[in-house]
């Protein structure tokens, strides 16, 4: 079975997500991870993001794993360095380049072969897995996804001002929804929550039930 949620940063995918396949004993899968691993490869060889054709031999020709948190690329672990502010902002790049993002589509679909799975990411309920059985698309408040944000970057010990993350969180979700392939979008039998007043256990609470009620 494969459940698939989408939805823009800050809306708490990636931690219900998580929480939610652990619940239900299916694999995870972080698509985010993808392209952030895709980004740092490319940052450390110097392969200039710019160069469409260049990131997709360097994509193409990296070994990358996701295996259980970690993100390994060519067995090293990255799992610390793609969450950096660097890999976060130049992410865009991947994220924009059309023949990375049918290959990753391709790596997604081979993970999810024959396998229970929970994946997360932009496109995952309408590209990469328009089929899955069951489809979320997480929301929130921009000022609340902010916030969010805020908490996590004050935990890491970095304090960053809201107005700033509003701006920077503001032009990735116009990117996100503009691009030409892997638009961030609610595929159409994709339920909408909205976690902007919900705790993350109630967001996982809430999934847990959809998802068991549609299998009983
Ligand atoms: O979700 P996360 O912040 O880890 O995503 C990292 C980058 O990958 C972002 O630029 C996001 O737009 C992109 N992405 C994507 N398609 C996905 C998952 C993430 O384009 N399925």
């Amino acid at each position: 079975m494969i459940v698939t949620i989408d939805g823009p940063a800050g809306a708490g995918k990636s931690t219900a997500a998580r929480r939610l396949a652990e619940r239900l004993g299916f694999l995870f899968l972080d698509t985010g991870a993808m392209y952030r691993a895709v980004t740092w490869h490319c940052q450390q060889r110097g392969i200039p993001l710019t160069d469409p054709n260049a990131v997709e031999q360097a994509a193409r020709s990296m070994r990358l794993e996701l295996v259980g948190h970690r993100v390994l690329v060519d067995g090293h672990d990255v799992s610390a360095e793609i969450r950096s502010r660097e890999v976060t902002q130049e992410s865009r790049y991947v994220a924009a380049n059309n023949a990375v993002r049918a290959f990753l589509v391709e790596l997604q679909r081979q993970f999810a072969e024959g396998r229970d799975v929970v994946t997360e990411g932009r496109d995952q309920g309408t590209v990469a897995f328009p089929h899955a059985e069951c489809k979320f698309f997480l929301v929130a408040d921009p000022r609340e996804r902010a916030l969010r944000r805020q908490r996590e970057l004050a935990g890491k010990g970095q304090q960053i001002a809201l107005e700033e993350l509003l701006e920077q969180q503001t032009q990735r979700d116009e990117r996100d929804s503009q691009r030409e392939f892997g638009t961030m979008r609610a595929a159409a039998d994709a339920r909408v929550v909205d976690t902007s007043r919900l705790t993350l256990d109630e967001v996982v609470d809430h999934l847990e039930q959809v998802v068991r009620d549609g299998r009983a």
